[in-house]
């Protein structure tokens, strides 16, 4: 009955040397491993069969009422690790000398204190190996440059879709296809107010050097973006993407100076445009 439960013990050794082989090394990694995840469980699928098996055999011994071969792995396992000399022994291995009546053995080092000394040591050189020497593994300042990077890509990714423009950030832009597309939103959905040519018509003259909301990419994006409701100009931000506010905000400024026809008089007060304003 004794080997069985080496054999147990040396299965359960072997498969959480597994399992903690499987953990250790997916460190470095971010995604979750499918191919680890089923080693894993079938690690501990195979821990729990082992049990049972162990169990069985115990529960099969019919003349153990004390439950010996219950405690054997236990007391092998402490045995084990811990190297304890037997009570009766101890005498051989008293130290002669006494402090105060207190006397003291002579025990070897526990084999579990030699393992974790041994064992913090060969990780070191691993560890060494690993993040210093072939590079596999991130540093700490590794790990920051690897997420910024990230971070600017997926900035990037926002940049493009707009998700920064705001009236803070906008610039006016100059690019033709850019001015055509603003034209084009602007005949669809301003020119019923504002005039096919921006003349002004509900809306005010978008051509002249007079403001209501002041002049400029930045107010006029603030106004298209939040409209202003009590006089009949609607807020766009919820129909129009932030780059196609732009896109019709830079259009308009290139009406500046149009002169169209039937100019509706000017509102607001002259724009002067901010040196720094850009
Ligand atoms: C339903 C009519 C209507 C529509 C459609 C409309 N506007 Fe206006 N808009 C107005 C009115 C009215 C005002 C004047 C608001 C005020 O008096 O404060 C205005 C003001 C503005 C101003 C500010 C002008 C200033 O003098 O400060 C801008 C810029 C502007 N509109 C752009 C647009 C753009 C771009 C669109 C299309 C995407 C648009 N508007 C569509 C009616 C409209």
């Amino acid at each position: 009955m004794k080997s069985i439960n080496k054999i147990l013990f040396a299965a359960f050794f072997i498969i959480i040397t597994l399992i903690n082989h499987s953990f250790v090394f997916a460190e470095t990694e971010t995604a979750v491993d499918l191919d680890k995840v089923m080693k894993t469980m079938l690690a501990v699928t195979l821990i729990i069969i082992a049990v049972v098996i162990w169990l069985f055999v115990v529960y099969s011994e019919k003349n153990d009422n004390e439950g010996i071969l219950f405690k054997t792995p236990f007391k092998v396992f402490k045995q084990y690790i811990t190297k304890m000399s037997p009570i009766e022994k101890e005498s051989e291995m008293l130290l002669h000398h006494k402090y105060d009546g207190i006397e003291e053995l002579d025990n070897r080092i526990p084999p579990w204190f030699n393992f974790l000394f041994y064992g913090t040591i060969i990780w070191g050189i691993i560890y060494m190996l690993v993040f210093h020497v072939f590079d596999d593994g991130q540093v700490q300042s590794k790990e920051y440059e690897a997420e910024m990077n990230q971070a600017a890509v997926e900035r990037q990714i926002l940049v493009k879709t707009g998700a920064f423009l705001n009236e803070e950030t906008v610039t006016a832009l100059s690019d033709a296809a850019v001015l055509l597309e603003g034209k084009e939103i602007f005949i669809k959905n301003c020119a019923s107010c504002h005039g096919q040519n921006g003349e002004g018509t509900v809306g005010s003259n978008l051509t002249d050097d007079f403001w209501i909301h002041g002049g400029g990419i930045k107010n006029i994006f603030t106004v298209v973006k939040y409209g202003v409701p009590a006089k009949g100009m609607i807020s766009w931000q919820t129909q129009l993407a932030p780059r196609k506010m732009q896109a019709v905000s830079s259009y308009i400024l290139t009406l500046h100076g149009a002169n169209p026809p039937n100019a509706k008089a000017p509102e607001g007060e002259k724009w002067e445009e901010p040196k720094t304003n850009k």
